[in-house]
């Protein structure tokens, strides 16, 4: 695992809305007062970054046609349950109704309601759950698939472990856990290694000195990191590969 640091992002630098910890991993507070000034910018989705949406929305159709095999293999007119951890302001959740706008029971996710502006007009409050996963989830409630996209990155490895081990009794019986990484680690080797501990020393001194503030935004983790991951939560039939989305997004998924 390696830390990264962030100084923006969606185009929004963070010095201009929240003091920045070079320690402190970015909380539910923090992400909220980022919304709060997204929200301020940007009007709707289509305001968000061209390029951004377009990475989204290859993700978001890949995932549509996984959840339109589990949907064809069921029951007629049985949907097909999806939860959505941390969901931000829902444009891949937007892009997955659109795709499938009948049959998919949609679930979503976030540590603090602000982000959840835009979404309340597509999805109703009873299937919104705010705060951390797995504690403000609903445990009566199983499902076909849960999926994080870019969210593993800002979760600690301990509480990532026992995410996954709780939201894996919350999986229909064939029901599987997706995980989407912006954030694979490539190359861990001592040199990469070294070098990358120099840089953060030198980011660390231009922060203090104020001269380039930058958040502890979260960790990359490597494949095999990712894979031990799910072992360990007792995920099978772990399966993995990259998404051709302009981004080469890294997926993992175990049942
Ligand atoms: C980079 S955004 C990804 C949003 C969206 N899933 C996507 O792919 O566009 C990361 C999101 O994870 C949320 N988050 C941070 N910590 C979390 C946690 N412990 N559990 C669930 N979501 C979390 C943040 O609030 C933020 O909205």
């Amino acid at each position: 695992m390696r830390r990264f640091y962030q100084e923006s992002w969606q185009g929004i630098p963070f010095t201009t809305f929240a003091y920045t910890h070079f320690f402190h991993l970015a909380d539910a507070k923090f992400y909220a007062v980022f919304y709060e000034e997204l929200f301020r910018r940007f009007q709707n989705w289509n305001d968000l970054p061209e390029a951004w949406r377009a990475n989204k929305r290859k993700d978001a159709r890949w995932l549509a046609k996984r959840l339109e095999r589990i949907r064809t293999a069921k029951k007629e007119g049985e949907p097909v349950r999806v939860l959505s951890i941390g969901c931000g302001v829902g444009y891949m959740e937007r892009v997955l109704l659109e795709e499938i706008p009948e049959g998919m029971d949609l679930y979503l996710n976030e540590p603090s309601t602000v982000g959840m502006k835009w979404m309340r007009r597509l999805i109703p409050g009873s299937r919104i759950f705010i705060g951390e996963p797995p504690d403000c989830l609903s445990p009566d409630i199983h499902y076909d698939v849960i999926y994080l996209s870019a969210v593993d990155y800002c979760i600690p490895q301990q509480q990532f472990d026992r995410m996954l081990t709780q939201l894996r009794h919350m999986l229909l019986p064939g029901g599987e856990i997706i995980c989407l990484s912006a954030s694979l680690l490539v190359e861990q080797s001592k040199v990469a290694g070294f070098v990358n501990f120099m840089k953060n020393c030198i980011r660390c001194l231009l922060h203090y000195s104020g001269i380039r503030r930058q958040q502890f935004w979260g960790w990359r983790r490597t494949r095999e990191e990712y894979r031990d991951t799910f072992r360990r939560s007792d995920l099978k039939h772990i399966e993995d590969g990259h998404l051709d989305d302009g981004f080469s997004t890294y997926w993992i998924r175990g049942e």
